[in-house]
């Protein structure tokens, strides 16, 4: 699609956005944790069930063959939606899977003590305990990378960390919490200049807006299907084809190997090697039925719609006393972390949940975060394309009167 889509017409695609939530319509806010999905990818993965169930990779029925080609597919899909090649895609859980996948499998073996992972003060914990979990077993040191005030890399900071013992650096491309979006590219390339393999977590990135992983340059980056209106347990592990060639495998099981034999076990080559056991067949194959839907839809028109609701939440939420946005960063995807005097995040989200209003509340899997803000908590409200302009004005209604409520 070229022009923008109706995005009436687009809210129609998602069942689940007409019901209701004690007795009112219900405002759905809560993007960042899961996105709703569209009548296609429901189909898809009810097809499947209904229609060729069976197996991946082993079967030369029918159906087996049937299940390879449409699991196949979803993997050329992703790798044409993200500009790379499919034999450098892993197909996994999701970020968490992708991330230990490189932390064991790539980390594990090369890292040494006294060796620097890098990390940011913005990153969730699925890119910081596995980190932790390999500085432990190789004697390597994690350093942190902190913020400006707004909620953005302080960059000078970042690059001046980079020195020559830093051997990994992990970033979020986006913050789940504030909103910031890194620019990975500047980053990637002076990591580059210095020796440095760069791990890009693109959980929050890729469900809003075109990601050309090539043009980031990093060495892995890693993404989780269901924030991109696909199923819950899929995501991708990308890696250049000569990192995946290097690693051993992270999980041993069907399907990785070649020829196993008591005395010695053939691996298969990448991306297999790295998918033991039976995957998640009908959750990649409506993963592909969601990178069609979002295509079609055209993540650039994505990206200026979840521009406009961000826009004018803000500006609806800069006019209620006593409430403060926490990360004000430029250049920010349609995520607002926020606090109300005198409330607690979870007393507000459980309010504005009697209002129809569902916002997270919590460390958000960000406890460094919220130490550096020095907060406990905080309330976040995430928007995707389907939301409208009429559910920021309700947003902003329930606000005020939960406010009121709290006074
Ligand atoms: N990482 C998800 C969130 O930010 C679960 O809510």
């Amino acid at each position: 699609m070229s022009g923008a889509p109706d995005w009436t017409v687009v809210r129609g695609d998602f069942p689940l956005l007409t019901r209701t939530v004690h007795g009112k319509p219900l405002v759905y806010l809560d993007s960042a944790n899961t996105g709703q999905k569209p009548e296609c990818v429901i189909a898809s993965v009810d097809d499947f069930f209904r229609r060729y169930n069976a197996n991946v990779s082993r079967a030369v029925h029918t159906l087996g063959s049937e299940a390879t080609e449409a699991y196949e597919a979803a993997r050329g899909k992703l790798a044409r939606f993200l500009n790379v090649r499919d034999d450098e895609l892993v197909l996994c859980s999701g970020t968490t899977f992708a991330i230990n996948l490189v932390a064991y499998s790539w980390a594990l073996p090369r890292l040494q003590p006294g060796d620097v992972i890098l990390l940011t003060r913005m990153e969730h914990h699925a890119n910081i305990v596995p980190w932790q979990l390999i500085a432990q077993r190789t004697g390597a040191v994690i350093r942190v990378a902190d913020l400006l005030p707004d909620g953005s890399l302080d960059l000078d900071a970042l690059f001046a960390a980079m020195t020559l013992e830093v051997k990994l650096l992990g970033v979020t491309h986006v913050s789940n919490v504030l909103g910031t979006i890194n620019p990975v590219a500047t980053i990637c390339r002076e990591a580059r200049k210095r020796g440095i393999i760069t791990v890009v977590d693109g959980s929050q990135a890729v469900p809003h807006m075109a990601v050309d992983i090539p043009a980031i340059g990093c060495d892995f980056y890693a993404l989780t299907g269901h924030k991109m209106c696909g199923p819950t347990g899929t995501g991708v592990l990308w890696a250049k084809r000569e990192h995946l060639e290097a690693m051993p495998p992270f999980l041993g099981g069907g399907e990785m190997i070649k020829e196993v034999r008591f005395d010695g076990t053939v691996f298969n080559d990448p991306p297999h090697r790295f998918e033991a056991g039976t995957p998640n067949i009908a959750g990649h194959i409506g993963l592909g039925a969601a990178v069609d839907y979002l295509s079609d839809l055209g993540m650039d028109n994505i990206a200026a719609r979840e521009a406009e609701l961000l826009a004018h939440a803000t500006e609806a939420m800069s006019q209620i006393d006593g409430l403060r946005i926490i990360g004000t960063a430029p250049d920010k995807a349609a995520v607002i972390s926020f606090l109300v005097e005198g409330a607690h995040a979870h007393d507000l989200a459980t309010l504005l949940d009697l209002e129809g209003v569902a916002v997270r509340s919590g460390h958000h899997c960000a406890h460094p975060l919220m130490q550096f803000f020095g907060v406990p908590a905080t309330c976040r409200a995430s928007f995707a394309f389907y939301n409208t302009h009429d559910e920021v004005e309700a947003f902003a209604a329930a606000l005020v009167k939960v406010r009121r409520l709290l006074a």
